[in-house]
């Protein structure tokens, strides 16, 4: 996307207060800011993908992957991928090669419960796993980070992240999961068993220096955040839900992720995929969205505390239209003669973003494309298709939600076996055994403390079973002279 000047007249106006005066910086983009590069006339610029890209080191999906994607799964791809919303993939390959050979895999996506306000931006990487869901046919683990949401925040309680816990849970089942192959949790209730073995296997193997590289944190870091990475790349590993995989982790460390996420939480998986190498597990492979903007336009983010920033997933139909009608970024000309001579900026137009993004026919959105920048279609028209449009994707969604109840909740976060078919075309696979030494209940690294002992442990372990020995005999010997008291065991 090009930087734009457009946003300045976009940002004068824009009632939002934090995006009015940012100060001139570069483009920074992790787990913990999304923000675009900065002039210094104050100007945010639209996110430089590319560059993310080059900086990250992950692939653009490029057509002969989705070519490929279409012979392997005989479905065409999602519109997310036909457009480059879903832009950037590691490994996505391999996933496509395990499902043509009938190899098991599985999907793992997760959210940051910080708000009860979801808006349209919050369901486009689950609205797409939902999608891979069904076309693979495999199970899907979503990871709530209320611990994290915790942390990484000065004001909110653990009350709070977990009230939010439990309204963002039902907003993510009306996206529409299968509850035979959705098993969805909570960081503050699941913690524990396999689970919590694969976090501290994961932060055995990170140094302060890499989780300060990877993530920036400096010495005033809490020692909370600096660790959190290591539990949300734990969900990558088959062998944390044993209800689902089964108890043999020699195999189930052996079957990778496919983890859709926003780009932003690239880095959780790239520290995870070279702790995955070191532990001998299989490396989770990922596939990047971007970002939806604001109603204000490039350069600016959708906020769940700014109600005139984003359509809300709550919004009526004329919430909806109003404020589209009123915030929508135009691109278009000022008056109506110059629009019609000149034609619009279908770029930096907000609504036609968003039918980029929630309008499935190519066709129509092309048609539309055409008319807009020709100048024969005028905002008010475009506006009107897009509201059209998103008034039928948030009342689906609300339909779905009230349907919603506790029970369902239950449902979804209780752990039980999960029933999928994966690819219906291929002989089905079992895990394939990691060679004797390398799987987890064998230790990874001699030593590393997952599981085998080294030699010096055994002969240390030897000696300290000849002396307990000892110790027993002379404890007897010294029993039959005196009659001593019951002694704890
Ligand atoms: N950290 C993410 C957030 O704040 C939540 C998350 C956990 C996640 N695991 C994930 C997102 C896996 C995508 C994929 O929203």
């Amino acid at each position: 996307m090009a930087a734009t000047s457009v946003n300045a007249e976009a940002l004068k106006e824009s009632p939002i207060p934090e995006v009015v005066q940012p100060q001139a910086s570069k483009q920074t983009i992790d787990p913990y800011n999304v923000q675009g590069e900065v002039g210094a006339d104050g100007v945010v610029k639209a996110i430089d993908y590319k560059k993310l890209v080059e900086e990250f080191g992950t692939k653009l999906i490029d057509e002969e992957l989705l070519a490929r994607f279409e012979r392997v799964t005989g479905k065409k791809p999602h519109r997310f991928l036909r457009r480059g919303i879903v832009f950037s993939h590691r490994e996505f390959e391999v996933i496509l090669d395990r499902y043509e050979k009938g190899e098991p895999f599985f999907l793992y996506t997760g959210r940051g419960p910080s708000s009860d306000a979801i808006h349209i931006g919050h369901t486009v990487p689950f609205t797409f796993t939902k999608w891979l869901q069904d076309v693979f046919d495999v199970p899907l683990v979503i990871m709530l980070t209320d611990d994290e949401k915790y942390l990484f925040s000065e004001k909110r309680t653990i009350e709070e992240v977990m009230g939010y816990c439990n309204s963002n849970v039902k907003d993510i089942i009306a996206v529409g999961f299968d509850p035979a192959k959705t098993f969805i949790f909570s960081d503050f209730e699941f913690m524990g068993g396999a689970f919590y073995k694969n976090c501290v296997r994961i932060s055995k193997h990170i140094t302060l220096n890499q989780a300060r590289a990877i993530f920036g944190f400096n010495e005033s870091s809490n020692i909370g955040r600096i660790h959190f990475g290591a539990i949300q790349g734990a969900s990558s590993f088959a062998n944390s839900f044993p209800f689902i995989f089964g108890d043999d982790e020699k195999k189930t460390c052996a079957i990778p992720a496919l983890i859709p996420c926003a780009i932003d939480q690239d880095p959780y998986f790239r520290m995870t995929r070279d702790v995955a190498s070191r532990i001998k597990f299989a490396k989770p492979s990922m596939i990047h969205a971007k970002f939806l903007d604001a109603l204000q336009g490039p350069g600016t983010k959708m906020s769940a505390s700014i109600d005139e920033s984003a359509i809300f997933m709550k919004d009526t139909p004329s919430q909806i239209k109003n404020k589209i009608n009123k915030y929508a970024f135009s691109g278009g000309k000022v008056s109506q003669e110059e629009h019609r001579a000149q034609g619009g900026r279908t770029d930096v137009d907000v609504s036609f973003q968003y039918l980029r993004f929630f309008l499935e026919d190519d066709d129509e959105l092309e048609r539309i494309r055409q008319e807009y920048e020709s100048g024969k279609m005028l905002t008010g028209e475009l506006k009107a298709i897009c509201i059209k449009e998103l008034q039928q994707y948030v009342g689906e969604f609300q339909e779905l939600r009230h349907k919603v109840d506790d029970e369902t909740v239950k449902l979804f976060m209780s752990e039980r076996p999960l029933k999928w078919v994966g690819n219906p075309h291929a002989p089905r696979v079992v895990p394939q055994v990691v060679p004797a030494g390398d799987a987890a209940a064998n230790g990874g690294e001699e030593g590393a403390g997952d599981g085998k002992m080294t030699k010096n442990q055994l002969k240390k372990l030897e000696k300290q079973k000849q002396i307990e020995a000892k110790k027993a005999q002379k404890a007897k010997e010294k029993e039959g002279q005196t009659a001593a008291p019951a002694a704890e065991a």
